[in-house]
C-alpha cells in the first residue's frame, strides 16, 4: 500500500477548509438554525460569520477582491454550512448562482462594478430567471428589455427569487428580441437602487424558511447600458452555463443536509433505549445507517468529480453537474426522511432538527431545474454523443 497515493483523495487545504468551515458553523450558525426556520428570518449571524471568515462568496477571483477558491472548495463551503443550516448556505450558494453569469460572459468593467462590493460582503447578489408561467421552460420568460438611447428598459417580473429583498445585485434575464427564441434572451445586472425594480412579499414555504424567496417586478426599470452582461442574445446560453457551474452546488448543499440528519440519527440511536437496549443494536437500525451512509458518500463523491471537471472545463461537465445535483438531492430526501423514521415520534416534532432537515432537503429536489428537467440535460448529453 502507498499511502501517499493522491488520487481520489481531496487535497489538504480542501481538507483544512472543511475543518474551518465546521467549526465555524457549529459554534456561530447552528445555534440558530431551529429559531430561524421557526421564525423564518434570515440568518443574519450566519452572513456576519461567514463574511467575518471570508466564506460567503469564497469564488470570486482574488483580482476582484475574493478568495479565488476552487470550485471544489465552494462546494465543501456549502455543504458544512448546509449540514447545520440549509438556509444559511444559500448566502455562499446564491452568491455564487448571481455572481456566475458575470464572471462567466460579462466585461471586466461589470466584473469590476460587481464584484467586489459582494467580495467584501457589503452587498449580495440573487440570480432572476423563472418567472409564474416559465419555469422549467425557461425560453418562455416574459420579461422584456428595451434599448432606449444609453439605456436598457426593463418590463416585466421574475419569481421564486432566493434571497430577494436581502440581496442589492439581480442578474436578471429578459427577452430583448421575441423572434429568436432562445437566442433573443439576453442578460443584465440590476440594482436594488434602480428605478422601477420592486421586490413582492415574501413566499410561504415549506422549507429553507430563513432564506426569502420573493418575486421582483421592473416598471421601466432604467439601467446603464453598460450593465448588459456579455452581446445581446447570449443570455440563455450565459443561464445554462451558469447552471454547469451551480448546479454541483446544490448537489452540495443536498449533501450537507443529508448528512446533518445521518450525524443527528447516529446521536440518537445510541442514546434511545426500547427493548432493554440501545435502538442501535437492533440490525434493521444498523442497516438503515449503513444504507444512509452509503448514498451520502456516493453522491458527495459524485458532487466534488462533477465540481472538478466544471473547475477544468471538461467537455462532460454539464452531464456531471446535472447528474451530481440531481442524485445528491435524491438522496437528500431519502435519507432525511429515513432520519425521521429513525427518531420515531420525536423526529416528526421541532423538538429535533431532522424534520428541518427533510423540508429543506425537498427544495434540492426543485430549484436550478427540477430533477426531472436533469434528466432531460442528461438524457441530451448521453444522446448527442
Ligand atoms: N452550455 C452552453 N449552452 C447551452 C447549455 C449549456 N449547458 N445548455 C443549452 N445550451 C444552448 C443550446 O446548445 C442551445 O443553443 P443553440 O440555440 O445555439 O442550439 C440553446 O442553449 C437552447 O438550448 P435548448 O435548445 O436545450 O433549450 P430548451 O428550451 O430545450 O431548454 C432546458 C433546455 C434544459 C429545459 C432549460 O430550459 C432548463 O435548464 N430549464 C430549467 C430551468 C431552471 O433550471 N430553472 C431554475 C431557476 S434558478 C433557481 O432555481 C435558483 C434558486 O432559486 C436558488
Amino acid at each position: 500500500m502507498n499511502p501517499d497515493f493522491e488520487v481520489y483523495r481531496l487535497a489538504e487545504e480542501h481538507e483544512e477548509l472543511r475543518a474551518a468551515v465546521r467549526a465555524l458553523s457549529e459554534k456561530e450558525i447552528a445555534p440558530h438554525a431551529a429559531e430561524v426556520d421557526e421564525a423564518a428570518r434570515f440568518p443574519t449571524e450566519a452572513r456576519e460569520a461567514l463574511t467575518a471568515a471570508g466564506f460567503h462568496a469564497v469564488h470570486i477571483p482574488e483580482r476582484f477582491g475574493g478568495g479565488g477558491a476552487d470550485a471544489v472548495a465552494g462546494c465543501i463551503v456549502i455543504e458544512e454550512v448546509a449540514r447545520v443550516c440549509a438556509s444559511s448556505s444559500l448566502i455562499p450558494g446564491v452568491n455564487k448562482l448571481g455572481t456566475m453569469p458575470v464572471l462567466l460572459a460579462g466585461s471586466e468593467e461589470l466584473c469590476k462594478l460587481v464584484m467586489p462590493s459582494i467580495a467584501d460582503g457589503e452587498a449580495m447578489i440573487s440570480y432572476a430567471l423563472s418567472e409564474r408561467e416559465s419555469g422549467s421552460d425557461a425560453v418562455a420568460m416574459k420579461t422584456r428589455a428595451r434599448l432606449d438611447g444609453d439605456r436598457w428598459v426593463l418590463n416585466g417580473g421574475k419569481a421564486w427569487i432566493t434571497n430577494a429583498g436581502v440581496s442589492r445585485w439581480y442578474t436578471v434575464f429578459a427577452v430583448t428580441d421575441p423572434e429568436k427564441g432562445a437566442n433573443g434572451v439576453s442578460a443584465f445586472v440590476v440594482h436594488a437602487d434602480d428605478p422601477g425594480f420592486e421586490v413582492g412579499p415574501k413566499e410561504r414555504k415549506l422549507g429553507i424558511k430563513g432564506s426569502p424567496t420573493c418575486e421582483i417586478y421592473f416598471t421601466d426599470c432604467s439601467i446603464p447600458a453598460e450593465r448588459i452582461i456579455g452581446e445581446p442574445g447570449t443570455g440563455f446560453k450565459t443561464a445554462m452555463r451558469t447552471f454547469d457551474h451551480t448546479r454541483p452546488t446544490i448537489g452540495a448543499q443536498a449533501v450537507g443536509i443529508a448528512q446533518g440528519a445521518l450525524d443527528a440519527s447516529l446521536a440518537y440511536v445510541k442514546e434511545r433505549r426500547q427493548f432493554g437496549r440501545a435502538v442501535s443494536d437492533f440490525q434493521g437500525v444498523q442497516f438503515m445507517l449503513a444504507d444512509m451512509a452509503m448514498k451520502v458518500e456516493a453522491a458527495r463523491q459524485m458532487v466534488y468529480v462533477a465540481a472538478a471537471k466544471v473547475e477544468r472545463g471538461e467537455k462532460d461537465m454539464t452531464f456531471f453537474a446535472s447528474a451530481a445535483k440531481c442524485y445528491a438531492s435524491d438522496v437528500a430526501m431519502e435519507v432525511t426522511t429515513d432520519a425521521v423514521q429513525l427518531f420515531g415520534g420525536a423526529g416528526y416534532t421541532r423538538d429535533f432538527p431532522v424534520e428541518r432537515m427533510m423540508r429543506d432537503a425537498k427544495i434540492t429536489q426543485i430549484y436550478e431545474g427540477t430533477n426531472q428537467i436533469q434528466r432531460v440535460v442528461m438524457a441530451r448529453q448521453l444522446l448527442k454523443r
